[in-house]
């Protein structure tokens, strides 16, 4: 079925969405994107997906086009144009185009930021398998630029670590930098050790995931203990359970990292809990 995307203020058929070649995301990567989760219909954690693009904009001097009503609007609008029950919101801002290739950003008011959103559907979204199963991770080196915390579209090197990790039998990768685990190539990271949870602190190397807030926030209210530092590697190997968090991916347990089981090699108690209370609070709590 062809979907019904949202390009610069209107919604059109996929086939006739249109963007120019000059558009600075597609020269330059300028541009920043959000993912939301939707279950039953409805928007996981809008709010915090809004403010971080309202952040990553800001630390680019980006124009937001729209406030949060707008936004909201455009979101539900695309869910209910292609009948979304699961699946995910894509939205995209670029610099927009001023007509030719420039490596300066245009002056502030001088070319309006382009604006595309779209739906991805995935039935049964909060049902994955691999919250079942497990994921296997490889570890890689993180190559990346010096502002992972701006969720910007520059998405190479995430593309290309996770198709090494397919290529390698796995499912994901995480990346280290100075021997410590910054984040997965698309999620956040975390081990499990004697009932505590371990992930790194926000800084400008990683992204500030919204559903680590949730689940942060989350594990407090359980009154579960909870370090934010770098761990390395071999922490992570030696740990009781480990698991990743993304918006799309929820809360997913980690099995094995560079073929190393991690615990019984199996997914655990702890963080099969944590996931079914993210699950079940976001889709309460979904608007
Ligand atoms: N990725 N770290 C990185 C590098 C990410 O790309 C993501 C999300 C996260 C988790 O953030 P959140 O909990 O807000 O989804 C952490 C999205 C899902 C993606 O690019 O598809």
């Amino acid at each position: 079925m062809s979907r019904s995307v949202y390009v610069n203020g209107a919604f059109v058929p996929e086939a006739e969405a249109r963007v120019s070649v000059f558009d600075r995301a597609f020269l330059m990567g300028d541009g920043v994107y959000e993912v939301t989760s939707v279950l039953d219909g409805r928007l996981v954690d809008f709010d915090g997906h809004l403010a971080r693009l309202q952040r990553s904009c800001d630390e680019l001097s980006l124009p937001n086009p729209y406030d949060r009503d707008r936004w909201l609007a455009i979101h539900r609008e695309a869910v209910a144009r292609n009948g979304l029950i699961d699946g995910m919101v894509y939205l995209q801002v670029t610099r927009g185009s001023s007509g030719d290739r420039d490596f300066l950003w245009p002056a502030p008011g001088q070319c309006p930021p382009t604006v595309v959103l779209f739906t991805q559907s995935k039935p049964g979204l909060a049902d994955n398998p691999a919250a079942r199963s497990g994921i296997r991770v490889i570890s890689l080196d993180d190559l990346r630029w010096g502002r992972c915390d701006i969720k910007t579209v520059q998405l190479l090197y995430a593309s290309w670590a996770k198709t090494q990790a397919r290529q390698a039998g796995c499912d994901d990768a995480w990346l280290v930098q100075d021997g410590m685990v910054t984040e997965g190539a698309s999620s956040n990271a975390y081990i499990v050790k004697d009932g505590r949870i371990v992930t790194r602190q926000l800084s400008r190397a990683i992204l500030h995931g919204i559903t680590r807030t949730a689940v942060l926030r989350l594990a407090a209210e359980q009154a579960l203990e909870v370090e934010e530092r770098p761990f390395s590697l071999a922490e992570a190997q030696a740990a009781d359970e480990a698991f990743i968090t993304s918006a799309s991916m929820f809360v997913t347990p980690v099995i094995e990292i560079d073929g190393v089981p991690v615990g019984t090699g199996r997914p655990g108690a702890f963080v099969a809990r944590l996931r079914e209370i993210y699950v079940g609070e976001m889709r309460e709590a979904a608007i």
